[in-house]
Parts: C-alpha cells; structure tokens; sequence
C-alpha cells in the first residue's frame, strides 16, 4: 500500500528481469545485441515484448506499422492515449541499452499503475516502433502512426527495396499496410521517451537525469562516384577513371569541410561499396552513405549544398561521374516545455539531479512532436559510449530514469500538456477514443 503517489515506485527486480531476458534475444557473446529491423531476433524481441505485456494483464496489438503496443486502460473509456516507448530493433552489433532500456521502462511504468489498480484521466500504452535504427528506412514505425510517412518514401529506401520489401513480408506487412498506421493526434495525450543519453555529458558531470530540449535533423543520401572499369595491371595510372579514389577524396573534404564550416555539426560516411570490388579490376563505381545532423534546418541546407560542391570536386578532379541521391530527411525537433517541465519536476520529487541538454541522436520522439507534446529523458551512458557493445549504464540510473517516466506519466496522464506550448493547459480533457 502507497500513502501516497510521490511515494510510487517501479518494481526495479522486475524491471530487471525483463531487461536481462530481452538482452538475451540476439545477444553477442561480448555483452552487446545484434537485433537489425526484421532480423529473427528482432521478430523474436517484439514476440517476447507482447507475449511479457498480456501475461502481465495488458492489451497487446500490432499496427499496419508493424508497431508493437502494450495497452492499460485506466481512463474514462473515451479518453486519449498517454505514448511512452521506445524501439527493440539495434543497430547491427549494437548495445543492449539503446532502444530496449525505454521499451522496458514503458512496460514496467505500465506494469507498476496496473499493480496499483490507478485510475486516471489517459489510458496509458508503451509502444514499441518499427525499424527506429533506419535499417531499411528511417523512422518507419513512428512517421507511420503520426501520418507522415509517405508513399514515396518507401520507393527507395535505404536497404534497398527488394530487401524491404522482403523483410516486411517476413513480418506479415506490407508497404500498403505501411499507410494504414496513421492515428487522429486528437487520441494522442503525448509522447514520453527513456533513453540512454549516447554520449558523455551526464556522466561527466555527475548528473542523474538529462531533460531533453531538442533532437537534431538529419538527413541521408547515396553518393555514387562513377568511372570505368579497367585491368588492374595493364592501365597506366595517370590513364585511369578510378571511382574509389574520387569518393576517398570526398571522404576526406567531408570531414575538412565539417571543421572549417560548421562547427558543432556532424556528417559521416558510414560505408563503401564498391563494384565490381575485387582486387584486379579498377572500381568502376563507388557508393557512398552519407549522412549529416544538426539541430537548425538553415545548417542543413548550408551542409548539404557544401557537400554536393565538395562531391563535384572530387569527382572532377579523378574525371568521374556523380550522382547525389536523396534517401532521408528527418526535421530537427523541439520538445514541448510542458512536457519537460513534468520531466524537471519528477526529478525533483524524486530528488534527483537534472540537466537541460540537446540530442545528438535520432529518435522516434522527433516524428512524434509533430503531433502530441512530446518531451524525452536521458540516463548517463558510460564514457558516452553508444552504437557498439560497449554501451553501458548503470543500473540505479537505469532504475532512476524508469521512476523519473513514471512520475512525469502520472503528472501527464491526471493534467494533460496542451497541445502547443502556448495553449491552455485543460486537466483531463479528451473526448477522442484510445488509440
Ligand atoms: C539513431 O540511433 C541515430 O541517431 O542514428
Ligand atoms: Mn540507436
Ligand atoms: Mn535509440
């Protein structure tokens, strides 16, 4: 028995439990989890995250998104929805905290007002998105539910179509079923995230919880550096049209143009394919991954019209082709000060320290403020490391950042966010049904 909700804690044992039983689906010998979008053990997650919310009382569904929810009905039958969640799917060798540990935490918040038979003015659901890591097409899950996913978007995605569509099959989709995600915002209290914070402040300045501010844009492209193909040992090297030495110069002006022009912004290329790719045949063509973040759109475009210059440059200089394909744009995103405020207070209820910082990662949370109040919390990831099996966070803080979304929940769910920051904040309104 709780005297009182400031007293309401998550059941940490359980919490852990699921945690450490999740982190063995596709898990790698060095501690780390090989769970790619739509990978068997990426299906295998999502099977154990529905099979885990039903036997714990909670409504499981599956959207035309392949989103994977955990539904608590604890409001007035027509009232909205409170969102909290995270992804399942990895980065391939990946940690075992990035995505899984907000999941966990959504189902444990759930599991904890269940047990405590609350009654409030949300319902409450923890969702699981599709393909959040952008294996084969950025965000699918959360542009699907917020409506912003668009036809096009499907037709050249960054895994390549066939494989897409290869693995959607495999998950019982489709791109049609894609389209059929969107909800009305009118069913969307908000949207809460936990995450791992991915990189170094919180840990270095001692700080227990993050309040996020704002997530970066990014966008991606395919940059295909085009020669010819010659052999390897008869071609004079001054009479060459060699693709891979244009895209290593570009590669190298990314990085100098990074420096010299945009100072706290981010471009990296992530791969290299190269054809015909053997040892005694000139490539013939290189294709490039390319992506680039910052948190204001005007650095976006200034970025990419930089790049594009610094592509022609090098593909002039070995006499190539190139082309720059558009694959993914994603907006930078504010999140909602009512929402953060809720975050702030649940640390101090709790007496926990927090900061005020901006993401540098991507995050479903971005899709989704478009449309509900959206805010997001950060636990301190160890050395700032992230998107490898080195990824690590201490337990307590991983049990810290679940109490702080369950308080900033209960805060939500009984007086919910107006809609944009300069609404009118009404307690419990909502005639919408539950999503
Ligand atoms: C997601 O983790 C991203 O920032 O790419
Ligand atoms: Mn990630
Ligand atoms: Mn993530």
């Amino acid at each position: 028995m709780i005297g009182s909700l400031l007293d309401l804690r998550i059941d940490a044992g359980r919490f852990r439990a699921n945690f450490d039983a999740l982190a063995t689906l596709g898990g790698t010998p060095n501690g780390g989890v090989h769970r790619p979008a739509f990978g068997e053990a990426h299906l295998e997650a999502r099977r154990w995250f529905l099979e885990t919310a039903e036997q714990a009382g909670l409504e499981g569904s599956v959207d035309g998104a392949g989103n994977h929810s955990a539904l608590l009905r604890c409001g007035p039958p027509t009232a909205p929805t409170l969102l909290l969640g995270s992804h399942l799917d990895s980065v391939p060798y990946g940690g075992r905290f990035d995505g899984a540990l907000g999941v966990i935490a959504a189902l444990e918040v759930l599991q904890t007002i269940k047990d405590h038979d609350l009654s409030l003015d949300t319902h409450l659901e923890a969702i699981d998105f599709t393909d959040e890591e952008g294996h084969y097409a950025n965000f699918v899950g959360s542009l699907g539910l917020t409506g912003r996913l668009e036809a096009a978007h499907l037709q050249a995605p960054r895994g390549g179509r066939q494989q897409f569509q290869d693995a959607l099959h495999r998950a019982r989709l489709s791109e049609e079923s894609l389209l059929t995600a969107a909800r009305d915002p009118a069913t969307l209290a908000a949207y809460l995230e936990l995450h791992i914070e991915q990189g170094g402040r919180l840990a270095e300045q001692k700080t227990s919880i993050g309040v996020v501010t704002g997530i970066v844009g990014i966008r991606s492209f395919q940059v295909r550096f085009l020669g010819r193909a010659d052999h390897a040992g008869t071609t004079p090297m001054e009479q060459r049209s060699d693709a891979a030495q244009g895209a290593c110069a570009f590669t190298l002006a990314v990085r100098e143009t990074m420096l010299a022009g945009f100072p706290g912004c981010v471009a990296t290329v992530g791969n290299m394919v190269f054809e015909p790719g053997v040892f005694n045949v000139v490539p013939e063509v290189v294709t490039v991954s390319l992506e680039f973040r910052s948190d204001r759109e005007a650095n976006l475009d200034a970025m990419e019209a930089a790049l594009r210059q610094e592509a022609l440059g090098a593909a002039r200089r070995f006499g190539l082709d190139v082309e720059f394909r558009h694959l993914d744009s994603t907006a930078p995103a504010h999140m909602h000060e009512g929402v953060q405020e809720a975050f702030a207070g649940a640390c101090e209820n709790l007496g926990l320290s927090h900061a005020f910082l901006a993401s540098g990662a991507g995050h479903d949370a971005q899709c989704l403020a478009a449309v509900c109040p959206t805010g997001m919390i950060f636990v301190p990831s160890v050395a700032g490391r992230s998107h490898s099996a080195r990824e690590f966070t201490g337990w307590q803080d991983c049990v810290n950042g679940a109490n702080v979304l369950l308080h900033a929940a209960l805060t939500l769910a009984r007086s919910r966010p107006a809609t944009r920051d300069t609404d009118t904040v009404t307690a419990g309104a909502g005639e919408a049904v539950p999503g």
